[in-house]
């Protein structure tokens, strides 16, 4: 059979190994894997052929923990689907699971009704944890049949954000109760949200009211309390969990002491808490704003334990965590008060290629644990594999081709993202996102998303625990 698309002469990088190997598509779908040179006679004066010699050839990157519309602290991320999505794909990633954030008085099917309709703009294929912060009758009802119908097989619930977004115990165990008869996983923000509003109200009430206060008011030991928390909800439900953006030495421990204990729990850490540390936030000027969000970032001996974790297992997928929100106009709402300035920090066209640059080229790890962990983890985890996260005859077409010998700087000059400012400014890149391909269809060029907007569309996802993870998923 001919092919409509021929990747030639790269080396194809799986989570189970790389090799060098030619891959043939037809229409959406990858249709051969084979050595260099075997898949030649397929191509026809129609095929279009991409030389790919000295690159990786990787599945599409996942990224499982994206804020893209987020009303959030009185503001709104300054992304849509369009420039989020363009975004991923100038860094290599092709599928985005966004957490749906209502407020506590929505219902949820309003709510995916309204990030469903915002989607569809998305260029990347996409799916969404559903975020649950009401949880009565009727969002029970309602998240039964969002889940049916539309095979979304994952919620989120926020242990922090007092009197926003946090969830009662009450909630919290009906919702992996819920969770566990709907074969949904359970996606969870860890951090005490009692204690950090005390802990805030100290601070604020000593005049403490600059950047550098906003890690002090959350400290390790407040994030390990609700991993714990959590945990014990999980063991006690029997529910499967995964703990998002996990920062610390202390919450890692607490994750792992858990898995012991036998939580069946995952955990992600996101780009942000790899690369950057706590002492940004000192910044003068105000500066430091742009490096504030929650979990904070910790200081340099956690980012440290970090890839120590990284390298030892610990730790399943690396997310963003992606919350764009400007500098200007926004951040600068917490001048006078560090409890309002907007949290997160945008990284979803960073995100493969910092670990590239800070975990391969460096050593630390290999480039199949960055696909792991960039890509197959997620996809297994959250039901999508093996259609994504895998280079193999059958699997969706979404590749990302990366050139690992190019060498320059993180720079917002080169961001699709509309946020005003780029938190890796000036740090040093290596490896460059030359292709990334949807389905089949070459979405991102040397430096240029190119076809028609959009494209992307909504995964239906397999319930949680439907696909083995992978050996590592249990700590011994
Ligand atoms: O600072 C963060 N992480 N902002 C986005 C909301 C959340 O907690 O995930
Ligand atoms: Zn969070
Ligand atoms: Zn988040």
């Amino acid at each position: 059979m001919t092919c409509d698309l021929l990747i030639t002469g790269g080396t194809v990088c799986n989570a189970h190994g790389m090799a060098p190997a030619d891959v043939a598509i037809v229409g959406e779908r990858i249709d051969a894997v084979g050595p260099p040179g075997s898949l030649a006679h397929r191509t026809t004066p129609a095929t279009t052929i991409i030389n790919a010699t000295n690159r990786l050839v990787c599945p599409g990157f996942i990224d499982p923990h994206v804020h893209i519309h987020l009303p959030f602290m009185g503001n709104a991320a300054k992304d849509d689907h369009d420039s989020a999505s363009r975004a991923a794909l100038a860094g290599g990633t092709t599928t985005l699971i966004e957490m749906i954030c209502p407020g506590p008085r929505d219902e949820p099917m309003t709510a995916f009704h309204d990030w469903s309709s915002r989607a569809a703009r998305s260029w990347c294929d996409y799916s969404f944890h559903l975020g649950i912060v009401r949880f009565d009758d009727l969002a029970r009802d309602q998240l039964r049949h969002i889940v049916a119908d539309h095979a979304i097989t994952s919620f989120k619930v926020f242990l922090a954000y007092k009197g926003a977004l946090d969830i009662s115990d009450e909630a919290l165990f009906g919702v992996m109760t819920l969770a566990k008869k709907l074969g949904c996983t359970v996606t969870a923000h860890c951090e005490n949200a009692e204690a950090i509003h005390q802990m805030q109200r100290r601070l604020l009430a000593e005049g403490k009211t600059e950047p550098r206060w906003h890690e002090p008011s959350r400290p390790p030991a407040i994030e390990a309390l609700g991993v714990h928390h959590f945990a014990t909800f999980l063991r006690l439900t029997g529910a499967t969990g995964y703990i998002v953006h996990t920062s610390c030495r202390d919450a890692i421990e607490a994750a792992v002491a858990a898995r012991q204990q036998g939580a069946r729990l995952y955990v992600e850490v996101v780009a942000p808490h790899l690369s950057l540390d706590r002492s940004l936030t000192e910044l003068d000027g105000f500066e430091g704003a742009k490096y504030i969000m929650s979990p904070p970032l910790r200081e340099a001996d956690h980012v440290r334990f970090l890839w120590d974790a990284l390298r030892a297992g610990f730790i399943d997928t690396i997310a963003t965590d992606h919350a764009p929100f400007d500098f200007v106009g926004q951040k600068d709402m917490g001048r006078d008060d560090f409890t309002k300035i907007p949290n997160g920090i945008p990284s979803i066209q960073e995100r493969v290629l910092l670990l590239h640059t800070l975990g391969v080229a460096t050593g630390l790890i290999n480039v199949p644990q960055m696909v792991d962990h960039c890509s197959t983890r997620a996809a297994r985890i959250f039901g999508l594999y093996p259609r994504k996260g895998v280079i193999a005859p059958g699997s969706d077409a979404d590749i990302a081709i990366l050139d690992p010998r190019s060498t320059g700087q993180f720079s917002r000059r080169e961001a699709q993202s509309r946020v005003d400012y780029c938190a890796f400014e000036g740090r040093p890149r290596v490896g460059a996102i030359t292709h990334t391909i949807l389905r089949g269809r070459i979405r991102y060029q040397d430096g240029q998303c190119v076809g028609p907007p959009g494209g992307g569309t909504l995964i239906p996802r397999s319930p949680a625990g439907a696909v083995p993870v992978s050996p590592m998923e249990t700590l011994s």
